[in-house]
């Protein structure tokens, strides 16, 4: 073969190599979004891949402090859902250790092929980057023992179908812990009394709650529901907050 054919070659196993690589679904589909109500309040546009700048976040320690408060062991499967840039999924995989896995699932094409390109140059190779639905991480059945979900939850066009799905992911006893600002969604917050009726209609028992320190947020620690504990999706009555449905949509 002659050197001008080997470059198209090459270029042509590098995409296929990358289609290979990218990012898919781990589970089967669950339960449909249109099983689900929608929620009665304003949701955040998707704006950015991360929450704040890397350097700020750990002037703040804010992964040793959610890590402390979740209690991260090494071997333990973690789900980050809504990873965006990695911020999490990066300090995660080392604290895991070989025999631990990273989830980081996203729903935006974009974020997650610059995540899987951070994770691939990094050599991190107990993460997984996975691509969910608004309504589904779709992660495997009960293969998850901590889930975290950190400023993204106001985003979540489905909240009570992604939490329903989310469930089904988790390991007995698996806990789910959500940082926001104390806020409402359109500033891109989630005020606590609202994050707790929503998590509560989708079956989940708050076990913590905690300010954190540096202006990071709250961190709310829930315990998930067994997936046949979990209410049906028919009976889900989405909550109300007066202040919350007041602000623009
Ligand atoms: C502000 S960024 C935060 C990213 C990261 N968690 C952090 O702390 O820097 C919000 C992320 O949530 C993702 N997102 C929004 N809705 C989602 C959903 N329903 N399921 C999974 N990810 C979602 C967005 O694509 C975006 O990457």
């Amino acid at each position: 073969m002659t050197g001008p054919r080997l470059a198209p070659l090459a270029l042509a196993l590098l995409a296929l190599t990358g289609l290979a690589r990218a990012a898919e679904p781990l589970g089967p589909p669950g339960e449909p979004a249109k099983s689900f109500p929608k929620p009665d309040r304003p949701v955040a546009e998707i704006v950015a891949a991360q929450w704040a700048l890397e350097r700020e976040r750990e002037k703040a320690d804010e992964f040793g402090q959610v890590a402390r408060l979740m209690g991260f062991k090494a071997g333990e499967t973690v789900a980050d859902i809504g990873a965006g840039s990695g911020y999490y999924v990066t300090r995660l995989s080392p604290l895991l250790g070989p025999q631990g896995r990273v989830l980081g699932e996203d729903v935006t094409p974009r974020y997650l092929a610059d995540l899987e390109g951070r994770v691939r140059k990094a050599g991190l190779g107990n993460v997984t980057v996975v691509r969910g639905e608004p309504h589904d991480p779709r992660l495997a059945p009960a293969s998850v023992d901590a889930a975290i979900l950190v400023h993204m939850y106001h985003e979540i066009t489905q909240p009570y179908g992604l939490l329903h799905n989310l469930a089904a992911a988790m390991k007995p006893g698996g806990r789910v812990g959500i940082v926001d600002a104390d806020d409402i969604p359109s500033r891109h917050g989630t005020p606590p009394k609202l994050l707790r009726c929503e998590l509560s209609a989708a079956g989940y028992r708050e076990t913590g709650f905690s300010v954190l320190d540096g202006g990071v947020g709250y961190l709310a620690i829930f315990a998930a529901p067994a997936p046949g504990a979990r209410p049906e999706p028919a009976t889900i009555r989405p909550c109300r907050d007066e202040a919350t449905r007041a602000a623009p949509r």
